[in-house]
């Protein structure tokens, strides 16, 4: 019912021109991959050099972040209409990067969210808990308040242009993937609470993408859940074979 999606985060990775010749080499490496989505976030200083790359394939173009505001005096901001106008149709929002970081809370994640929807981007909140949070049992609690803050005041009619992204921060650049029956618990407590806020009907179609240690090895097992709509790739996303092998992973 759901189309499989598959993203790639490059992080702070990459020049304009090293990110061209990784997405050339991804285009290639994907031909022929039609049944499922796949996107690349570059950072913003490569979106210019890779949307032309990735022009009438099926590869989307994503931001890793953007402004909650539409323009203004905010030095250093991007806006989700700078986003829209390099082709953009994806963006990030909420990672725990930039949570740990840059000090985002949930809700400036909520401005952003709907910044992205007032605009015509669709986003891909990410949540997910910290190591202690889930050893002190509080995996629900922390999911659910992510979820309903984050997503405070967008309507049931903008659902269907969003997608979750479940990162456990344990699980991110660690080589420590959650386990399969982990990321399902999760994905479930995610989607439960999407029907509560948007109603099961309009809920139905948005994507919940597991994230945190993907690689070609552990791929298939999430592929092989229902619960799983596709994966949000880190590290393994800037090596193309890698990528390549995620993306056809069975889904
Ligand atoms: P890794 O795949 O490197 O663990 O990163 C996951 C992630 O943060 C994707 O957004």
């Amino acid at each position: 019912m759901r189309t499989p999606f598959i993203a790639g985060n490059w992080k702070m990775n990459t020049t304009p021109t090293e990110a061209a010749g990784l997405a050339r080499e991804i285009v290639s490496a994907l031909e022929g991959v039609y049944n499922l989505e796949v996107a690349v976030a570059p950072p913003f200083t490569s979106l210019a050099a890779v949307g032309p790359v990735i022009r009438g394939t099926s590869i989307r173009l994503a931001a890793q972040d953007l402004h909650w505001e539409d323009h203004g005096p905010f030095t250093g901001g991007i806006s989700h209409s700078m986003l829209e106008a390099l082709g953009c149709v994806y963006v990030l929002v909420g990672h725990s990067e930039r949570r740990i970081y840059f000090g985002e809370t949930d809700h400036l994640v909520n401005r952003k969210i709907k910044a992205a929807l007032r605009g015509g981007l669709r986003p891909i909140l990410c949540v997910g808990e910290e190591e202690a949070e889930r050893k002190g049992g509080r995996l629900r609690e922390v999911l659910v308040r992510q979820v309903d803050r984050c997503l405070e005041d967008v309507s049931a009619g903008a659902a269907g242009r969003l997608a979750v992204a479940y990162e456990p921060v344990w699980a991110i650049g660690t080589g420590r993937a959650a386990t399969l029956e982990d990321a399902v618990e999760a994905h479930q407590i995610i989607r439960h609470q999407l029907e509560l806020l948007f109603g099961t009907q309009a809920a139905a179609p948005v994507r919940i993408l597991y994230g945190g240690s993907v690689s070609p090895g552990n791929a298939a097992g999430f592929a092989s859940q229902p619960e799983v709509d596709g994966v949000l790739v880190g590290g393994a996303s800037l090596k193309v074979a890698e990528f390549a092998a995620i993306v056809r992973a069975g889904w």
